[in-house]
């Protein structure tokens, strides 16, 4: 059994044992680095590709999922940036995801297109792993990132960023942190009875939030604040026990 961390930059470093590694699935290859942590060995993934390639809406998320799940990964560690339209969660904080709503319009969330890869559904009261989200808020906890609590994740199309309007509709219907990507990489993860959890790192007021323009570099100094914390937070992560409660990640598939 693997664990896996899928990310953007910042979580190098962690060993200096890695090994790359080109995973050939049915839907792409995939290039991971193998990373050696203590007494194991901790799969990483590069969400966009190296050199951060893909845009949101053409991540070949099934090709990346596959690829971990060939791996024998079982629990996927995954942080994303985000913005934020709750008040209470600033630029530089961490939140940790709870819920996602699915605004996406193209992509591809299954594995199961009929014929013979079957019909299938998958349960989502819960999308993220209980006990992952656990670990990550004790691991958050020893770490001097700043933790604001859970977050209801809105997954958008993009690459564009949203309108006023639209942030004001998300609020309403009750999003807190809004990205491009958790969607369908948590779905994806879940056919594939995978626990799947999430760090939302806020890099930026969202639209129409506090009157500012979204600008790059924001985005990139939010980001470079909280690497080495980050590093320290999957360090603590990785090397933690498990906990003993069931999940039932491996059990949410329908097949009709
Ligand atoms: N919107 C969508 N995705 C994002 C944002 C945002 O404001 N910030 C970082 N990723």
């Amino acid at each position: 059994m693997r664990k896996a961390i899928i990310g953007g930059t910042g979580i190098y470093g962690l060993s200096n044992e890695v090994e790359q590694r080109t995973v050939e699935t049915l839907y792409g290859a995939v290039e991971c680095d193998l990373i050696r942590v203590g007494d194991q060995e901790i799969v990483f993934l590069a969400r966009h590709g190296k050199g951060h390639s893909a845009p949101p809406h053409k991540i070949n998320y099934r090709a990346n999922m596959m690829a971990l799940k060939q791996l024998e990964v079982k629990e996927i560690y995954a942080t994303c940036a985000v913005g934020s339209m709750n008040p209470a969660f600033e630029p530089g904080d961490v939140v940790v995801i709870n819920d996602f709503l699915d605004f996406t319009k193209s992509r591809v969330q299954t594995f199961y297109e009929g014929g013979e890869t079957k019909v299938a559904h998958v349960e989502m009261t819960q999308p993220y792993c209980p006990n992952l989200i656990d670990r990550f808020k004790n691991a958050v906890s020893l770490t001097d990132l700043s933790y604001k609590g859970e977050a209801v994740y809105v997954c958008t199309e993009g690459p564009r960023f949203e309108t006023a309007a639209e942030i004001r509709m998300y609020q309403k219907l009750g999003g807190d942190v809004v990205g491009m990507t958790n969607v369908p990489e948590c779905v994806l993860a879940k056919e594939l009875g995978m626990c799947y959890s999430a760090l939302g790192i806020i890099t930026n007021w969202c639209t129409g939030i506090e009157g500012v323009q979204i600008e790059g570099h924001v985005i990139d100094e939010a980001m470079g604040k909280n690497k080495e914390s980050l590093t320290q937070l999957f360090i603590k992560l990785l090397t933690q026990g498990s906990s003993e409660v069931k999940c039932r990640c491996d059990q949410s598939l329908i097949i009709l």
